[in-house]
């Protein structure tokens, strides 16, 4: 069976950011609850960060990626707390898929950071519940973005070399799916 070229094969970079927005369908009221909860991330996010790097620390195959943890607990507090910045703009977008793209140029399987999303979840969700389920709604919309877009830094790389090599990004996603 042939695959068809899809729509969403040219939806690239910021766009797909913005995509992911529409679809998660993020009201300007959730994107204000989220911000209100400042104080509460700020106050909380040490815990957040102390879990995190414990259980990366624990296990002798993501310890080895971890070779500067005071500046990572810098850097993570830091992306955690614009989870609450309430503004998921171009800028955001473009940040996110670095911050993702930064993880594959260092060779990490995907699979730790999406199985440390149980950690993220866990606090972020205990955060928002302090504004009521609509907040704990709207940060698993942003979470749910985040998640993606860091994935699609992964497969950005991939169809990246994959295109280059193969001199057509068709022939690179039609290889990927195993067509060719
Ligand atoms: C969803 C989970 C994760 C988030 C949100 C996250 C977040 C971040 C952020 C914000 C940075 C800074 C990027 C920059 O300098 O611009 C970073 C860098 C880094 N992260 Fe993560 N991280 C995650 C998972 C992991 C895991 C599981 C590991 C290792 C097992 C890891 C190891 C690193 C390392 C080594 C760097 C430094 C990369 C470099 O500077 O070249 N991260 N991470």
């Amino acid at each position: 069976m042939t695959v068809e070229d899809r729509k969403s094969w040219a939806t690239k970079d910021e766009a797909v950011v913005r995509e992911l927005l529409d679809m998660l369908q993020i009201t300007p009221e959730e994107c204000a609850l989220l911000a209100s909860l400042q104080d509460e991330a700020r106050a909380n996010v040490r815990a957040m960060v102390d879990e995190f790097y414990q259980r990366l620390l624990a296990h002798e195959f993501t310890r080895e990626f971890i070779t500067d943890p005071d500046a990572l607990r810098v850097t993570l507090t830091k992306w955690f707390m614009e989870l609450f910045s309430g503004k998921y703009d171009d800028a955001y977008a473009a940040s996110r898929l670095a911050i993702g793209l930064k993880h594959v140029l260092i060779g990490l399987p995907v699979r730790y950071p999406l199985m440390m999303l149980d950690v993220i979840s866990r606090h972020g969700e205990k955060i928002a519940a302090a504004r009521g389920p609509a907040a704990v709604d709207a940060f698993r919309k942003v979470l749910a973005l985040d998640t993606a877009t860091f994935n699609q830094a992964y497969e950005n790389c991939q169809l990246l070399h994959l295109s280059e090599l193969t001199g057509s990004e068709r022939l690179a996603r039609r290889l990927l799916t195993g067509e060719v």
